[in-house]
């Protein structure tokens, strides 16, 4: 029912909910800030002749602390390889990319800088002449790559193209989402979500959560956990109502994924559903849209599959936008 004409439907009541019972994101006004001044500085460049086009890549896992003075928490899989793989050929492409983040998750430019053999990647020269002078060096081995990782970051960087935005909980992502939604009004049709990150769908509610660390001399944990609400369909509908909406959907049991994915699309007013399944999600992917569904794989292991994908959304993108958003 419309909460206008009587009580608020459960959905719109859970989300009200959520939010008012969220802790308050620590650096919040910080974040506006920045994307402000991003969005200020996009507003006035353009690409071809027309306006950038603005997406927000959401990456990674999203946790669920179960205690205010977090000791455990809940998590997911997900690297943020897709996320930050995309967001590179999102800039390629032209586009502004606002890229949410997991903290300490897989970063643009930086996917294939090792993190358990960092130090590998350079070489030390001691100088004898002067006594206590070294030289940093990049490996040879690994030079051409670090050299273009570098060069392409700061491109994107300095044509202010890419701003990065972390998050950590449930409640900072979801917070930090609206946020961003509100900020992009202003890019109409223009403006894109490619909701990559793995969302919660689980969590326990701020004032419902133990303060402290849980016990375990009270024996075993018998914990009551509430559903996340789904924001998709509030961002179609109130944050973002022009922009064009890719989602994911991820699966365990391949028989119920393309299900599931057009019942998302029905659902949540998507326009596009990416459908992934746990086993290959790496190697394949499924973009189903209204009567459609195309299948894209990665040709082999010197390519990244988000190459493709990237491809055909801003192709259905410019569409979208060259019909006005229907
Ligand atoms: O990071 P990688 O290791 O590279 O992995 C990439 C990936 C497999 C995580 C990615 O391709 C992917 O599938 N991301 C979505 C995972 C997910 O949350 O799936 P879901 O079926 O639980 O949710 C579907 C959609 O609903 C998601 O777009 C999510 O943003 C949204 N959602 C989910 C829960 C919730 N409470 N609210 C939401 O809006």
């Amino acid at each position: 029912m419309d909460s206008r004409n009587g009580p608020e439907a459960p959905q719109e009541s859970n989300v009200k909910s959520f939010f008012n019972s969220a802790p308050p994101l620590r650096d919040g006004d910080l974040i506006c800030n920045k994307l402000k001044e991003f969005m200020d500085r996009i507003s006035l460049s353009s690409e071809n002749g027309s306006p950038v086009r603005v997406v927000c890549v959401t990456s990674g896992g999203t946790t669920v602390p179960l205690e205010q003075r977090c000791v455990r928490y809940i998590d997911n899989f997900s690297s943020g390889h897709r996320g930050a793989a995309s967001t590179e050929y999102f800039v390629k492409a032209g586009y502004a990319v606002i890229f949410v983040y997991r903290r300490g998750s897989c970063q643009p430019y930086c996917r294939y800088l090792p993190q358990d053999s960092f130090l590998e990647f350079f070489d030390l020269t001691e100088d004898s002449t002067i006594q206590v002078y070294c030289i940093l060096q990049v490996c040879q081995s690994h030079a051409t790559m670090v050299k273009k990782a570098i060069r392409d970051y700061r491109k994107a960087v300095e044509e202010g193209l890419l701003l990065k935005i972390p998050f950590t909980t449930i409640f900072e992502y979801l917070q930090i989402l609206q946020m961003v939604a509100k900020s992009m009004s202003w890019t109409a049709t223009r403006g894109m979500f490619y909701l990559a990150a793995a969302v919660s769908d689980f969590y326990v509610p701020w004032e419902s959560m133990a303060e402290h660390k849980i016990q375990s001399a009270a024996g075993p944990l018998d914990m009551r956990l509430t559903q996340v609400p789904k924001m998709l369909s509030v961002l179609r509908k109130e944050w973002a109502p022009s922009a064009f909406c890719i989602s994911f959907k991820l699966e365990t049991d391949p028989g119920i994924l393309l299900q599931k994915a057009d019942m998302a699309m029905r659902k949540y007013g998507m326009h596009v559903v990416v459908a992934n399944e746990l086993a290959t999600y790496k190697e394949e992917v499924i973009i189903v849209t209204k009567g459609r569904r195309t299948a894209v794989r990665r040709h082999n292991k010197e390519t990244d599959l988000e190459e493709q994908l990237v491809y055909l959304l801003d192709e259905m993108h410019y569409e979208y936008i060259k019909q006005g958003g229907a």
